[in-house]
């Protein structure tokens, strides 16, 4: 076994060393690295140099890759590969965003806590951030730790969430910064989308919460009802002690765990630092209902 495991908190996050990305991962070293997602959600890997087909290749051990939703946008060109997600705060030519842009507008949504890809029908499994530059103060990454909230949870509070449905919609969060200028093609392909609100982590088989500034509806529960119900849970999940937040060094590789984690960038100056992140998304298999066996009901009314 060629490399070496730092747990930074003892089930959460861990920091991998000794590991080359850029090169093929012998089959064994892949099943340990395996094994430790299942327990660690968020897995740092320091001073990587990866180009763009080598973060892919890595990623792709993960499974099938997701096409950014980038490419839905009409507004500009994309800069980077289809299956990177531009998480950067620079426009199509390389230059930092404008304030007004609508790039910007739509992106500051990631300072919300969310889970990736939430508001796919399948949605991300995990995600793979490379850092090419960073701002010298601010643009951290918060992780919350899902299993732990759900454990952490009073009895009664479980028996109210389980078997619950909630629907996502990239709309839901874009609408909750006052952003509401989509284009034709992503209204049509982005239509609201049913997640289980519990799931169950299939390498580790522990129970989870799984909630994002996605959600606008719970089903079978008035809007206001759901809305309190949501800032609750996401202020008991986002508690210090489920948090881990990422302060980035240049060339680091963060890989996390969408389905029992919820994340969110934190505030710099964006319009003054240069910011160049890049995410390989990996997406899961089914839908969250499926998997938990949950018949989704036919409307948000019904129930
Ligand atoms: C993401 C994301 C936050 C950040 O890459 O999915 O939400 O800190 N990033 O850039
Ligand atoms: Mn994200």
């Amino acid at each position: 076994m060629t490399f070496c495991v730092y747990p930074v908190t003892p089930e959460f996050a861990a920091e991998i060393g000794d590991l080359d990305l850029s090169k093929p991962i012998a089959d064994d070293d892949f099943q340990r690295l395996s094994d430790l997602f299942d327990r660690y959600s968020v897995l740092v890997f320091p001073d990587q140099r990866l180009d763009q087909d080598q973060h892919l290749d890595f990623a792709r051990r993960f499974g099938p890759l997701e096409t950014t939703i980038g490419k839905l946008r009409k507004d500009a060109p994309i800069r980077l590969h289809e299956q990177i997600a531009d998480v950067s705060n620079l426009s199509h030519n390389g230059g930092i965003w404008g304030e007004t842009s609508r790039l910007r507008l739509y992106q500051l949504g990631n300072r919300l806590w969310h889970t990736d890809s939430s508001f796919k029908r399948v949605p991300a499994r995990a995600s793979l951030l490379y850092a090419h530059s960073i701002a010298p103060v601010g643009g951290h990454t918060e992780f919350a730790d899902m299993r732990a909230a759900w454990d952490a949870l009073p009895e009664e509070m479980k028996r109210r969430l389980d078997g619950r449905v909630a629907e996502h919609a990239i709309m839901y969060s874009r609408a909750k910064l006052g952003f509401s200028n989509f284009s034709k093609e992503e209204i049509e392909n982005l239509p609201p989308v049913p997640q289980a609100m519990v799931r169950t982590h299939a390498g580790s088989k522990r129970r989870s919460l799984y909630i994002a500034s996605h959600v606008g509806k719970v089903y079978g529960m008035p809007d206001d009802e759901a809305t309190a119900l949501l800032e609750e849970l996401t202020a008991h999940a986002t508690q210090r002690q489920f948090v881990y937040t990422h302060r980035w060094r240049v060339n680091d590789l963060v890989l996390w765990d969408n389905r029992c984690t919820m994340h969110r960038g934190t505030e710099f100056d964006d319009l003054r630092w240069k910011r160049d992140v890049r995410r390989a998304t990996v997406s899961d298999e089914i839908p969250s209902c499926e998997r938990e066996g949950i018949a989704v009901p036919a409307s948000i009314a019904a129930e």
